[in-house]
């Protein structure tokens, strides 16, 4: 059986988009699993498959061979409405801008995934004001996302990432559009998640920087995982980067 605490599970995931000649391997037989209390980044070249990986782990495509297990199910054996509901209660998903919407202000955004799940207005509006406060964002409350910067955004889509406090952070290059100093906001902020030792975190990124503050980064190339490498905490960052590039 599958241990329980184990976020999420890919075994021999290969997927591969249109057909023939034309057609692109976009995952050749990954493997990866994600525990709690751990901070995954996941790095490679562009089309080197890690969006259609994050894709596949969440449910929102299907492998063409290969198997999902998330929280202790196989995604395979649920239903579409089964894996929604699944990924709605275990997955909170960050993406690099598309996070929050125009009309709403930043705390109807952050309790949104729960007006949503059908939760009462105010249980969804205490728990975003929980979330914020955790966030440090209590001020930006009654904003709207273009009146936020970017960096602030992304704290904001990790905070509505947490509605429905998911244990799996799957997020898709976080703090590409961002200067360093946002860049090492958000990384810190998931890293503190991870550090509660509930959380499981799988980041996609291009930016050795952030990469270099993660447990374990697997790197892709053509849809195959070519290197993992393990960092210690306390290690100088030069010396880390050096391993990563
Ligand atoms: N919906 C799609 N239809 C056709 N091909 C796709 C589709 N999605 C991805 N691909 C192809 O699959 C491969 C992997 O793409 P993917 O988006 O997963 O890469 P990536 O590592 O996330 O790249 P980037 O760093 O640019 O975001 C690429 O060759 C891409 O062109
Ligand atoms: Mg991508």
């Amino acid at each position: 059986m599958n241990s329980p605490t184990i976020l999420v599970k890919a075994r021999n995931l290969h997927k591969r988009y249109g057909a023939g000649e034309k057609g692109v391997a976009a995952l050749r037989g990954i493997d990866l699993s994600v525990a709690p209390g751990e901070f995954v980044a996941l790095v490679g070249p562009t089309g080197s498959g890690k969006t259609t990986l994050l894709s596949l782990l969440a449910g929102l495509e299907e492998p063409d061979a290969g198997r999902v297990v998330l929280a202790g199910q196989d995604l395979a054996s649920l239903s579409e409405d089964g894996i929604a509901d699944l990924r709605g209660r275990s997955v909170g998903m960050i993406y690099q801008s598309i996070n929050l919407f125009a009309g709403f202000s930043v705390l109807e955004n952050v309790g949104l995934p729960l007006r949503l799940m059908l939760r009462p207005p105010f249980d969804a509006h205490s728990r975003a004001r929980e979330l914020l406060a955790a966030g440090g964002l209590t001020s930006l409350a009654a904003r709207y996302p273009a009146d936020l910067s970017g960096g602030q955004r992304q704290l904001v889509a990790i905070a509505r990432a947490l509605a429905a406090d998911p244990p799996l952070i799957l997020a898709d290059e976080p703090t590409a559009n961002l200067d360093s100093a946002s860049a090492r906001q958000i990384t810190g902020r998931l890293r503190g998640l991870v550090d509660d030792g509930r959380h499981g975190v799988l980041l996609a990124t291009h930016d050795l920087r952030v990469a270099s503050q993660a447990d374990r980064v697997i790197s892709l190339r053509d849809g195959q995982i070519v290197k993992e490498t393990a960092l210690g905490a306390g290690r100088p960052s030069r010396e880390v980067l050096a391993e990563l590039a």
